[in-house]
This record gives C-alpha cells, sequence and structure tokens, in this order.
C-alpha cells in the first residue's frame, strides 16, 4: 500500500491564497491499469499561473476541481510501469500535480528526461523547462531584437524575466530590466548582465515612466511584460514607433481585479502592436528549446537561478514567495 500526500484544493482563494484554502490530504495510490505507469514526483514547479488555475474559470486551462490536488509541473522517477515506453528507473517531467506519486498514461504530458544532459535534474523545471522555453521561444521566435533596438524586461530578477534578459543581451540588444527594490536590480546588472535596472516599488505610473524614459532615450522596441499595472502603463508611454508588447503575464493582477492598461493609445500613436504569449504554442518545438537552453546554460552562457523550498508542508509559503517578490530564482518545491 503506497500512501500518497496530497497539497489538496479545499476552497477558492479570494485574493491572496492563505492557509484554510489548502488541505494536505492522503490517500493511498490505486493499482496500475494496463498502460498507466506511477511516477515518484522529485520536484514539483511552483508557477504564478497556478494561481489562475484555481480561480472558478481557470485561465488557458481549466480550474483544480476544490478537493483535488493542486496542478503542477513536476519531475520524478517512474517507480513502476505498466505502458511498454516507460521503465522503472527512468526520470520523467510532466504536467502533474503537488503529490508524493502521480500516475502517468504516456499521453503527451509526461516525457523522459535525460538528467546527465544537465547540472540537476531541476534544470528541467527551470532553465531547460517551462520558463526558460518561454524565455527561449519569446525572444528567439516572438520578438527577436537585434543591435540597435531595446528590450524593457518588468518582472526582469525572475525565473523568465532574468533569462529573457540575458537572451535578448546575446543577440546584441540593450537591456533594461524592472524588478523590486536595490538588491534585485543590483543582480540585474552584475549577475545577469543588464544594461539597467529600474526599481519599481514605491512608484507610481508617472515616476516609473520617466525612469523608463531616462533608461530608454531612443524609445522602448521591445516590452517583455510579465508584470502588468503600472508597469505595463509605463512602458507604453515610452513605446518607439513600431514597437512590440509582448503580454507574457499579469502578475500584479493575479490575486485582485484586473486593472487594466490605461495607455493603449499610445499603440495607435506609435502604430505598435499588443499580444499575448504563451508557451503552450510552441509544444511541439520543445525539444529545440531544450536542447538550446540546456547547450547555453551547461557551456555558462547563460546563468540562472533556483529557489527551492523544501517539503510539501511549505507548497504554499512557496506560492507566496512569487507574490511577495521574496523567491529568488526558478520557485521549486522539493518533495522528497
Ligand atoms: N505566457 C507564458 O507561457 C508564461 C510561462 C511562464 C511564466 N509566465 C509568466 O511570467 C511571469 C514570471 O513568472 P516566473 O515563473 O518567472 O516568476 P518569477 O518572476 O520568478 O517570480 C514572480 C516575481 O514577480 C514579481 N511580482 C510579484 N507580484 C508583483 C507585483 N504586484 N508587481 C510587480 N512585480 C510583482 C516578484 O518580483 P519583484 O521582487 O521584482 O517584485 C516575484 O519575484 C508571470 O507573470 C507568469 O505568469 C508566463
Amino acid at each position: 500500500m503506497t500512501v500518497n500526500r496530497r497539497f489538496t484544493l479545499a476552497a477558492r482563494p479570494q485574493g491572496l491564497p492563505k492557509d484554510s484554502d489548502f488541505l494536505l490530504t492522503q490517500d493511498i495510490v490505486p493499482p496500475l491499469q494496463e498502460g498507466e505507469f506511477l511516477i515518484r514526483n522529485h520536484y514539483a514547479s511552483i508557477d504564478p499561473a497556478i494561481r489562475g488555475w484555481l480561480e472558478p474559470g481557470g485561465n488557458y486551462m481549466p480550474p483544480v476541481p476544490i478537493g483535488d490536488a493542486v496542478r503542477a509541473s513536476t519531475i520524478g522517477v517512474v517507480e513502476l510501469s505498466r505502458h511498454p515506453d516507460f521503465t522503472a528507473g527512468q526520470w520523467v517531467m510532466g504536467l502533474n500535480k503537488v503529490e508524493d506519486y502521480s500516475i502517468g498514461r504516456g499521453d503527451g504530458f509526461t516525457q523522459p528526461i535525460d538528467v546527465d544532459a544537465v547540472p540537476s535534474p531541476t534544470a528541467y523545471l527551470s532553465v531547460a523547462g517551462a520558463v526558460g522555453l518561454t524565455a527561449w521561444f519569446g525572444v528567439e521566435d516572438v520578438m527577436q531584437p537585434a543591435a540597435g533596438q531595446t528590450v524593457l524586461v518588468s518582472g526582469a530578477a525572475g525565473a523568465v524575466g532574468s533569462l529573457v534578459g540575458q537572451l535578448a543581451k546575446r543577440r546584441g540588444a540593450r537591456v533594461v530590466g524592472i524588478a523590486g527594490g536595490a538588491e534585485k536590480c543590483a543582480r540585474l546588472i552584475d549577475r545577469y548582465g543588464f544594461d539597467q535596472a529600474i526599481d519599481y516599488r514605491g512608484k507610481d505610473v508617472e515616476a516609473l515612466s520617466a525612469d523608463i524614459a531616462a533608461a530608454c532615450p531612443d524609445g522602448v522596441h521591445f516590452v517583455y511584460e510579465n508584470v502588468g499595472g503600472a508597469c505595463l502603463d509605463a512602458a507604453l508611454l515610452n513605446l518607439a514607433q513600431g514597437a512590440l508588447v509582448v503580454i507574457c503575464g499579469l502578475i500584479s493582477e493575479y490575486n485582485s481585479a484586473p486593472q487594466g492598461a490605461r495607455n493603449i493609445w499610445q499603440l495607435l500613436v506609435k502604430t505598435a502592436t499588443m499580444r499575448g504569449y504563451l508557451i503552450s504554442q510552441y509544444l511541439d518545438r520543445f525539444p529545440e528549446g531544450v536542447t538550446a537552453m540546456a547547450k547555453l546554460a551547461g557551456e555558462g552562457a547563460i546563468v540562472y537561478d533556483e529557489h527551492v523550498e523544501d517539503g510539501i508542508d511549505n507548497a504554499l509559503p512557496a506560492m507566496l514567495r512569487l507574490f511577495d517578490g521574496s523567491n529568488q530564482g526558478k520557485m521549486i518545491l522539493k518533495l522528497i
């Protein structure tokens, strides 16, 4: 009998998630059916997107049902298999749940991973995982910035933002990052190689816009938006002609009613484009992105940071760190 601890949704959060919205439940893993395999999850990826999956309407994925474990990408090891393509002992990654054990069915969501190709298996949740691929395709396919152009990244010291900045720099662009606090701003320059950093804390749209104008005197050719709210409104006031605004995330609105971008008239003035971008659009090109990002990280051509919290009991505190900015890199929960 194998016991499965699960971080279970008890109630839909109103605003910031709190203790009473979740329960740590225990189930018994059911016997495997033909075509199934049992994954012992080692690490779960704690992503801002999870907050949207807890809403009654979900976001780009259906809502997590109340009483079910919270959905998350995980990496783990196959313990038992009744599937022809998966064998015991094999490392896999997939869209599973925050739980000790998940059952895989080989339906495309779970893929084998080569843990020898990366410094640590957790790289498949960070630099060579969804956040790394979000940065890779966002820069190399969606934006394709070049020398002489300026990229403005919000949430710049985070998992996606720090990689976006480095990849854009590699293409020769000038890169300006927006982050919370002096320490993160220093890290943008010293560790991630951004050209300039702007601290958004305590600033309204006018003050932020003035900072962006000073850092980007020729205007911003690409906005890589992870935050929304005042950051987005200030960025819109500083567009170069024909700019592209890529909406990757709007984390400032995930726990509250949407603020809305108030300066979209600037799209007209600057004949600019604003578009949404989801990494799931690139599912069929994931292997290409994994190879590219693992190679760059392996060569030390890009750096990445992981913030690992220990134990399923810490699932909620780990999630909350994404919203108070106390995560120092890709937020990962260690399950074993
Ligand atoms: N489109 C896609 O396919 C896709 C895929 C992955 C992630 N995303 C999005 O990318 C963004 C970053 O995700 P991540 O996984 O890399 O997380 P992360 O940036 O590592 O962590 C979240 C960071 O957001 C910042 N933040 C939180 N609340 C904020 C607020 N109210 N105002 C300003 N900044 C705030 C905090 O940094 P500070 O300390 O700087 O405030 C925090 O550290 C999120 O919006 C996420 O939804 C999109």
